[in-house]
């Protein structure tokens, strides 16, 4: 059965994009069929993969069901890809006002081809994230080590709640990422332990790898490929990798 995981916080800047993309490409290295959706507007994922100038069929025309969904498809070398465009706005504000939640989770009934479909969401709660939720099986929760990455927790955990209430009951959140994590400051240990706690209220886990801040992942950002592409040996590609085997345990096991 296909995973479909949206990456998910209302907080900006929480590494979202860059743990999409590279769990997209470590699953593809292991030998999955997989297919990531860029669901934010500003476009970093479709960016992040080299493919700004290749979405002319795009996620907005899938929402907007002005293309079959596998027309938005595109292949590259490190997984498919289901680019954004900066229509995603107004597309999302027709779903709003239609108050339609499940476009995306019928679109992937045509997909089901996937291991993994891995959805990157954009900072706020809004209708591509509800859409989003409504079609997945699991959350990740990207969480900077900074204190104020919190902020944007519950508001993301309450849409969770009433997702499961009204549309997705098996929906899961898969668990907490300790992202930009920089081991030899105190603040981060403490963090930990807070996030800890949370994840627990949550009935979810803090995943046991972290991933480090290292600037090699702005570098292969601006190279527009996966770190774990750029540069497989840095320690983040070690992390991600890791990350993804934990992925996959807790997205298989029955709760
Ligand atoms: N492990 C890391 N080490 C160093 N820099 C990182 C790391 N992860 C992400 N970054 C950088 O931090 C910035 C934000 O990351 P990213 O775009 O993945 O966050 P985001 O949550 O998707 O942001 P937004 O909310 O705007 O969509 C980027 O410049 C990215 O290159
Ligand atoms: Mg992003």
């Amino acid at each position: 059965m296909t995973k479909i995981i949206a990456i998910s916080n209302e907080k900006g800047g929480t590494g979202k994009t860059t743990t999409a993309v590279n769990l997209a490409a470590v699953f593809h290295n292991f030998g999955n069929r997989v297919l990531l959706i860029d669901s934010d507007p500003q476009m970093n994922a479709t960016s992040s993969l080299g493919c700004n100038g290749r979405n002319e069929n795009n996620y907005a025309d899938l929402l907007n069901d002005t293309k079959d969904a596998r027309q938005c498809v595109l292949h590259t070398d490190y997984c498919d890809l289901i680019p954004a465009s900066a229509r995603l706005g107004v597309a999302e504000k027709i779903l709003a006002s239609q108050g339609n939640h499940y476009r995306l989770a019928e679109a992937l009934n045509f997909l089901d081809e996937y291991d993994y479909v891995i959805v990157d969401c954009p900072p706020r709660m809004d209708e591509l994230v509800r859409n989003a939720f409504v079609a997945a099986t699991d959350i990740i929760i990207p969480m900077s080590t900074s204190a104020y990455s919190m902020d944007g927790l519950m508001q993301v955990y309450s849409t969770i709640r009433m997702v499961q209430k009204y549309e997705n009951p098996g929906l899961r959140i898969n668990g907490l990422l300790c992202e930009m994590f920089d081991d030899r400051t105190i603040l981060a240990g403490e963090v930990k332990e807070i996030l800890n706690d949370i994840a627990k209220k949550l009935n979810t886990q803090v995943y046991g790898t972290a991933i480090h801040r290292i600037i090699r992942v702005d570098a292969a950002t601006h190279r527009h490929m996966p770190v774990v592409v750029f540069d497989p040996k840095c320690t983040v590609s070690k992390d991600y990798t890791d990350l993804a085997m934990e992925v996959a345990y807790h997205a298989h096991s029955v709760h």
